[in-house]
């Protein structure tokens, strides 16, 4: 184990990354003018200034062993992260997880108000499939297509949306599901989501059958890998560390590894998924080592 931050050449890429996707969602959400103000600056405090970007980072990474335009890449990225943090914006409502903090802010109902923070979360994942449909994205439409197809089912009721509601399934009986069951509610959760942010370069840049499918598994086990992280950080870290509120997770009955495993077995868990993310990129040469020091990172991240 690390000390908890990225070798120096994946901190920079991170940061510089960051960087474009930020810019790059500040000049795709609309500035908050206009009578519908309240919305867009729900919106853009929603998703701009804040969070890791590694869904947008893995677009981006993706993107690059293909040799796709950056600017493209972009626009996925933008795209995938906005959709996250719509997820994020209706995840912390009083309905769902509750809570008021969010990447070291107010959460947007706090900050804003329910029905603001309803429509924000709704109008950002418009806004993502818009982005993906638009022709700056891609010139070829089956491409377009293809990244929109995609996504539908990644945050659908086979992916994101039907992941959160085995979780809020599960938090009502009290957290009693089996390795296999909180393995899928893991996996439409959280992995769908980054699997698709692993595959959508590879989408882009028209990838041989072979390399889409070998990205797509990456990010199925670096999304089961991550989100044990998250669970193990709930527990062990602290509100300053993570920007959100934590030890709420066993309290809550939230189904959990972590709670099901105890921390030492989940963590075992979370360091082999990682080595089997990193096997799935033998086949690519060293333009893909910054996938494989992510691959690390998304379990020895302190925040
Ligand atoms: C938090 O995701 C929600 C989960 C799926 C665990 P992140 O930890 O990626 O949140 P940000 O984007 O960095 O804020
Ligand atoms: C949320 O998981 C996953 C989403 C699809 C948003 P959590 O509820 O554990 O995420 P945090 O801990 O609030 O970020
Ligand atoms: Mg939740
Ligand atoms: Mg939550
Ligand atoms: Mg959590």
């Amino acid at each position: 184990m690390t000390d908890g931050t990225p070798p120096p050449p994946l901190r920079a890429a991170l940061q510089s990354a960051a960087a474009e996707i930020d810019h790059a969602l500040g000049v795709l959400i609309p500035p908050a003018e206009g009578p519908e103000a309240p919305l867009l600056a729900a919106m853009r405090h929603a998703a701009i200034g804040g969070g890791k970007r590694l869904r947008g980072f893995l677009v981006l990474e993706g993107a690059r062993q293909f040799g796709v335009a950056r600017a493209s890449a972009l626009r996925v990225a933008a795209a995938v992260e906005m959709l996250h943090a719509y997820s994020l914006v209706h995840d912390d409502l009083p309905a769902m997880d509750d809570d008021d903090l969010r990447r070291g802010k107010p959460t947007v109902h706090k900050a804003f108000d329910e029905a603001t923070a309803i429509l924000a979360g709704d109008a950002l994942q418009a806004l993502a499939f818009g982005t993906l449909a638009d022709e700056d994205t891609h010139s070829d439409a089956a491409v377009r297509v293809e990244l929109v197809r995609c996504l539908a089912r990644a945050a659908g009721c086979r992916g994101m949306c039907g992941g959160q509601m085995l979780d809020m399934l599960a938090e009502k009986d009290g957290g009693a599901l089996d390795e296999p069951a909180i393995g899928r509610l893991q996996l439409l959760k959280t992995g769908r989501l980054i699997e698709y942010a692993a595959e959508a370069g590879a989408i882009l840049g028209k990838a041989p059958v072979a390399q889409r499918h070998a990205l797509a598994a990456y990010g199925r086990d670096i999304g089961a890998a991550f989100q044990i992280a998250d669970d193990l950080l709930d527990a062990t870290a602290t509100a300053e560390e993570t920007g959100k509120r934590t030890g709420k997770d066993a309290g809550a009955g939230k189904a959990t590894l972590v709670g099901l495993l105890g921390l030492d077995r989940a963590r075992l868990q979370a360091e082999r998924l990682v080595a089997q993310a990193r096997d799935h990129l033998d086949s690519f040469g060293e333009r893909a080592d910054l996938l494989r020091d992510l691959a690390g990172y998304t379990v020895e991240r302190k925040n």
